[in-house]
């Protein structure tokens, strides 16, 4: 066995972290992922020695010198496939030219997905509560349908209590830090909630019934390892569940997004009037300019907020393309329970506004009617911007009572 430049990672007896730090990676699929990521995959040695999970494809070679530190690749006799998004199979067709395993295991969907994205695969379908004995230890699998692919699933390391979660409970983060436990707090809550409002957002009453059933499926979890960022263990995975549990009810705060784009600084003028109608009814308030703020900051800022506001100038009739961009983006993700508002300013004829307040209705938001200023907001203007936040903070108190009283409704 030749020399290895990058190591693998003890993370249980005989458990490997062979995985890649992505250092550089700043957009994932239109997410802005300032801080990295991590493509992480396990291996298992045992009788029969397992990979769980690949990696991203340029990331092959780093996967292979960390599996190369503990065993000869060619020895691994199964490799199992949990999530056919290509950060995590990407090297699956390399992986299996090189390994040549006896075995490789995927759900039904899986299946699916990796042959429709790399041709014929010599694959192994299993399904929910399939078990494979690997000689001391035995693997357990749980399909995960939507969370968040059709072919997603977890397997479950039962002598050892580790909860293999492709991308639940991930974050993209890279570090030199194996766990949660060893990075600040602040940073590891909010880049779950930025990796759950951004990806799993959608499909959060699938994680709710997730969360509820699997209490019931005996399996007490030690070590909680997600494919992206750190592993989580001890009381860090309650907490991760209990977040979960937090950002997949998408409870709303007395919270106000505004997020606006300004052609010679009317809007912002009048996205400032605003906020103080807010500020003064006590709501918290975040401003986000479009041109200093990615679409996936403000839907973080979104996920607990009760009313989006978007502020947007006419061009030649239309809104400003930055915005289109951000309500596209949120249009896919579907918050709930918002309040929705929408200003701007004009010179001709003032569409962008209207525009923007029917998108905010098409998402099943309640949106205040919209509110304009020519050219330069006079104070009349200014002053019925901040009115118009004090209605936007009325309404907002009349969903937080909804909210905290449904039988009222
Ligand atoms: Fe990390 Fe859905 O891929």
């Amino acid at each position: 066995m030749s020399e290895a430049y990058a190591k693998a990672i003890a993370i249980a007896p005989n458990i490997y972290w062979v995985g890649a730090i992505d250092w550089k990676v700043r957009d994932f699929h239109g997410y802005s992922t300032n801080r990295g990521s991590t493509y992480n995959a396990f291996l298992i040695v045992d009788e029969k020695i397992t990979l769980i999970d690949t990696v991203k494809a340029p990331f092959f070679g780093e996967m292979m010198q960390r599996i190369q530190s503990v065993v000869d690749p060619a020895l691994i006799d199964y490799i199992v496939s949990n999530h056919a998004e290509m950060d995590h199979s990407g090297s699956l067709p390399a992986a299996i030219q090189a390994i040549q395993p006896e075995k490789v295991f995927c759900s039904m969907m899986g299946q699916k997905a990796l042959v429709e994205h790399f041709g014929e695969l010599p694959l192994t379908v299993v399904k929910t509560n399939d078990e494979i004995p690997l000689g001391k230890n035995t693997l357990r699998f749980v399909e995960t349908r939507m969370l968040h692919w059709p072919d997603s699933m977890f397997c479950y390391l039962k002598e050892e209590e580790i909860l293999f979660s492709q991308d639940a409970f991930g974050m993209h983060l890279a570090s030199d830090r194996m766990y949660s436990d060893e990075l600040p707090e602040d940073v590891i809550r909010y880049e779950s909630k930025k990796y759950f409002a951004n990806i799993l957002l959608p499909y959060a009453p699938q994680v709710l019934k997730l969360l509820q059933v699997f209490p019931t499926l005996n399996m007490p979890v030690k070590l909680l390892c997600p494919d992206h960022g750190p592993l989580h263990r001890a009381d860090w995975i309650g907490r991760m569940i209990s977040w979960y549990s937090d950002f997949a009810v998408q409870k709303k705060a007395r919270k106000a997004v505004i997020a606006y784009s300004t052609m010679w600084g009317s809007t912002e003028m009048m996205a400032m009037a605003l906020g103080e109608g807010l500020r003064e009814c006590g709501i918290e308030l975040k401003i986000l300019p479009l041109n200093g703020t990615h679409r996936s900051d403000v839907v973080t800022e979104l996920w607990d907020a009760a009313a989006f506001i978007v502020g947007s100038p006419t061009i030649n009739n239309n809104m400003y393309p930055v915005v289109a961009d951000l309500l596209c983006y949120v249009r896919g993700l579907r918050p709930k329970n918002l309040v929705g508002g929408a200003f701007g300013s004009y010179g001709w004829s003032g569409e962008s506004m209207g525009m923007v307040s029917e998108q905010l209705k098409s998402f099943g938001m309640n949106v205040i009617d919209p509110i304009k200023a020519k050219y330069v907001p006079q104070k009349d203007d200014l002053m019925a911007c901040n009115e118009y936040g004090k209605l936007i903070a009325a309404a907002i108190d009349t969903l937080i009572a909804a909210q905290n009283n449904p039988e009222r409704i």
